[in-house]
């Protein structure tokens, strides 16, 4: 578990105030929730057999010790309750039972989700928890479970005011502190009754937005909320990249470590996007803090996806010490439109460990493009003028030293990382945690040096079409021995 001292420091702080609130809820999730979930790639097609075979294969693939954390069962594994109220699992989805399944993914190295949903029915409409949160609680940490993932279908008008939603939410909060498990707890409202105002009092993280699609930035009539001021009655479903990341633009800043906006699982990988729209999709995910779940089927990824998921220098700004999320800096709309009609620009940035800055120029114009992100801009402050505008700075490209692809094809092909190539683009954050790298100075985590920015000048460069440019910026006065300091991770 990623533990930390926040939890005792804000605690402490609170019981000083004399005031009783609890926030953050637990000491889990400090930094995002990284895993994989089968819903994007399978919905209700579930089972024992895919669970552990995909667990089996992210292993293989170094997912597992490239962060991925958690395996998340969705949606469709129930089949009602016993005469007792008991939650029963799907004998014929999961043979051996939901206690088997999460000791063989323990056994691998994992820890195990499930799902339910804070209504009378899930939205596949299966039994919901609403009125048995006590109970469901109870069964899940009897199954040994490590994540709940708790949706919002069927939850008999129970919303409509943040008082309400929250108070619904909160109930499973307790419930599992009751029933004594640690169980990380991720609730998936949709953003509805703006659970980014009360969600670190309830949970580890909340979905802001409808459900993502596997599209940049196809509009869809399902996903009708969009726009710079979020503020949806209808969240729907067939949300591009482009629009959850537009409405999470404003709101972003209410994540905290250990309480996360969550923009949806990871489509990477599943065929609707190009390598840029892909690569552009993570990185803004991990800029912003948005738990990262795999939402593709490994059984047929291919090396491109796989050198997107595992990259380190970017992973290292999701698991980044901080947990603060990058706020958009600028946003221009270009006159460069694709069949879906306006293109737009824009930059985001925001603090990283040990003084560092994150620096992201988003392009999704038409055509690739050049594109300038000022010092000015990047440290923009409400008032004054921010001290590091007046420094030099290095700049760290976080995609340079992507895996190639037939370094990545050959770990695809033969299931292992022993190629004598894997290594050197291959971070293993289970031996090293990312916060240990980083201190150590670890090369993998922090890209390729590619150049410098002077105090008050301007940082320009090529921005692919869908795409984006990842930056890393270091303060210049480590640069004399910057090259010298950065390790390559031991064996
Ligand atoms: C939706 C949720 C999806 C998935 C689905 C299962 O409400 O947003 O991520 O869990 O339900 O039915």
């Amino acid at each position: 578990m990623r533990g930390s001292s926040l939890f005792t420091t804000v605690t402490a702080f609170f019981a000083s105030q004399n005031v009783e609130t609890v926030y953050p809820i637990n000491e889990m999730g400090v930094t995002p929730a990284m895993g994989w979930n089968n819903w994007n790639a399978f919905a209700c097609s579930v089972s024992e057999d895919l669970l552990i075979s995909t667990a089996e294969k992210m292993a293989a693939f170094g997912l597992r010790d490239a962060g991925y954390e958690y395996i998340v069962l969705d949606d469709c594994w129930s089949m009602g309750r016993d005469s007792k109220g008991n939650l029963q699992y799907d004998p014929a989805k999961f043979p051996n039972g939901m206690k088997s399944v999460a000791e063989k993914v323990h056994s691998l190295g994992f820890r195990f989700g499930m799902y339910s949903d804070a209504g009378s029915y899930t939205c596949a409409r299966y039994p919901g928890s609403l009125g048995y949160e006590e109970q469901d609680a109870i069964t899940f940490a009897s199954w040994d479970v490590d994540y709940l993932k708790y949706d919002n279908c069927h939850n008999q008008g129970l919303s409509g005011t943040p008082k309400i939603t929250s108070e619904r939410y909160r109930t499973m909060t307790n419930a599992l502190r009751a029933a004594g498990r640690p169980i990380l707890y991720a609730i998936c409202n949709w953003g509805e009754d703006f659970p980014w105002k009360w969600g670190p009092t309830v949970a580890n993280s909340w979905r802001m937005s409808g459900d993502i699609y596997d599209s940049f930035d196809r509009p869809d009539p399902r996903c009708p909320c969009g726009g710079d001021e979020y503020v949806c009655a209808y969240p729907g479903s067939h949300c591009s990249v482009m629009n959850i990341l537009n409405k999470a633009a404003s709101i972003i800043d209410t994540s905290l470590p250990g309480a996360f906006n969550d923009l949806d699982m990871l489509e990477v990988g599943n065929g609707g996007m190009d390598d840029e729209e892909y690569k552009a999709h993570f990185s803004m995910w991990a800029a912003v803090k948005s738990p990262l779940f795999m939402g593709n089927d490994v059984n047929v990824m291919d090396a491109k996806a796989l050198s997107i998921l595992n990259n380190p220098a970017v992973i290292a700004v999701s698991q980044d010490p901080l947990g603060v999320p990058a706020i958009r800096r600028w946003r221009y709309y270009v006159n460069d439109t694709d069949q879906y009609g306006q293109g737009e620009i824009q930059m985001w940035s925001g603090p990283l460990y040990g003084g560092d800055q994150l620096v992201i120029l988003l392009n999704a114009g038409n055509s690739a493009r050049k594109m300038t992100a000022t010092l000015a801009d990047i440290f923009c402050v409400a008032a004054g003028i921010a001290k590091e505008i007046k420094e030099d700075w290095d700049i760290y490209d976080l995609w340079a030293n992507r895996m190639d692809d037939a370094t990545a094809q050959s770990i695809i092909d033969s299931g292992s990382l022993d190629a004598a190539s894997v290594k050197s683009f291959y971070y293993n954050a289970t031996q090293t945690s990312f916060k240990d790298g980083l201190a150590a100075n670890h090369a993998l985590l922090y890209g390729k040096l590619t150049g410098t920015v002077e105090a008050g000048g301007a940082i320009e460069t090529d921005v692919p079409r869908h795409g984006v440019s990842m930056m890393r910026l270091r303060k210049r006065t480590a640069k004399a021995d910057s090259k010298a300091s950065l390790k390559v991770q031991d064996a």
